[in-house]
């Protein structure tokens, strides 16, 4: 044991903090190790998160398949459901792009019927495992949703703003039923590391809203995409190719524009930089604190009246997100890092300047 942790010794405070911190693996749970085989996911990685588990007194099982599209809504191969329903905890290891383990119906269905909780793991290479993303102390993230959630209660509206200088202006309801609700560890299902408050927001929302990068694209889309939302569906996709691409899979499924997703990043952490070199936008740029996603088809809960056999992401770095009087993100700013009790909660790590610092 002494010499597997000499070799992973710069990974553990980050699988760690995810087993312990964010997803409160008990002693005597179950957890499955859930990965792809794909080249995304690092076995240190994993034998990291291995460890970590057993540390904790409960028992890993590692489940290798092949993988469905999520996105796509694939059904799971039935002897991966059957491992996964022996599990108390499923920690998963899917490459980016299909990290989001929650839009697949099968998993979905568990999370919302069973007590199985899942973290989809997003630091797949030990860079990013060792990053300051990953080792982010779980409470102190957890402390700032908090703190978001109550700004946002307390200004008396559930009717929120969002606009940015590239020309969004959208207006919806925020239901305060997902990422405005559950605030605290463990969530049943969450990143890891983490740091997005999402919701499907609830009507009227109306509005425009620039994407400028899409799921599926890597960086900067080559000219921003326009959506016009009308009544909570979107209408009109106006852009470059991209926005012709996101058009044409839109119409192909079945409420494939329904507007279902509004989320705003709280990681201060989240490394756009790495990112923006990736395809899969939604998992690392927009976890970044005072970023915004958004997302048309379904939502990942199940039983949720309009439904699509796919979800697709795009949003922005620069948003101003308000609920009446009250701003949670200002040009890009979450205005929770600068509230003198997150100052003070960080303040047990080190000087809040640098504990809160952006990593951009
Ligand atoms: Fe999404």
């Amino acid at each position: 044991m002494e010499e597997i942790l000499d070799s992973l010794w710069d990974l553990m405070e980050g699988a760690r903090n995810c087993v312990r911190g964010y997803t409160r693996v008990k002693s005597g749970e179950k957890v499955c190790i859930w990965t792809d085989r794909s080249a995304e996911v690092d076995p240190r990685v994993v034998e990291a998160f291995g460890v970590a588990v057993e540390e904790v007194g409960a028992e890993a099982f590692l489940l290798s398949s092949g993988s469905v599209i999520h996105r796509l809504k694939q059904p799971l191969q039935k002897p991966v459901l059957a491992a996964i329903k022996e599990a108390d905890v499923l920690l998963s290891f899917q490459r980016l792009e299909n990290a989001a383990t929650i839009h697949n119906n099968d998993i979905s269905a568990l999370l919302f019927s069973t007590p199985l909780r899942n973290t989809a793991v997003i630091s797949l290479t030990p860079e990013l495992l060792a990053s300051e993303w990953a080792r982010f102390p779980a409470e102190l993230l957890f402390f700032i949703y908090r703190k978001v959630r109550d700004q946002a209660l307390s200004s008396g509206t559930d009717v929120f703003r969002l606009t940015d200088p590239r020309g969004s202006d959208l207006t919806g309801r925020i239901p305060y039923v997902y990422g405005f609700k559950y605030v605290e560890p463990p969530k049943k299902w969450q990143f890891f590391p983490g740091g997005e408050m999402a919701e499907l927001p609830a009507p009227p929302v109306n509005g425009t809203l620039v994407f400028e990068q899409l799921e599926g694209f890597e960086g900067f889309v080559s000219e921003p995409i326009r959506l016009t939302i009308e009544d909570q569906w979107v209408t009109r996709v106006e852009g470059g190719d991209e926005a012709r691409w996101f058009r044409d899979r839109m119409d192909r499924y079945e409420n494939g524009n329904f507007f279902c997703e509004v989320a705003i990043g709280a990681h201060p952490k989240a490394p756009v930089s790495v990112g923006l070199k990736t395809r899969a936008m939604d998992t690392i740029a927009h976890r970044h604190s005072g970023t915004f996603h958004c997302a048309v088809g379904k939502w990942g809960a199940p039983g949720v009246e309009v439904s699509s056999d796919w979800h697709w992401d795009g949003g922005g770095l620069h948003p101003t997100f308000t609920l009446g009087d009250v701003v949670l993100v200002e040009n890009g700013r979450l205005t929770a890092l600068d509230d003198p009790e997150v100052r003070e909660f960080a303040s047990r790590y080190g000087h809040p300047d640098d504990v809160l610092a952006e990593v951009w």
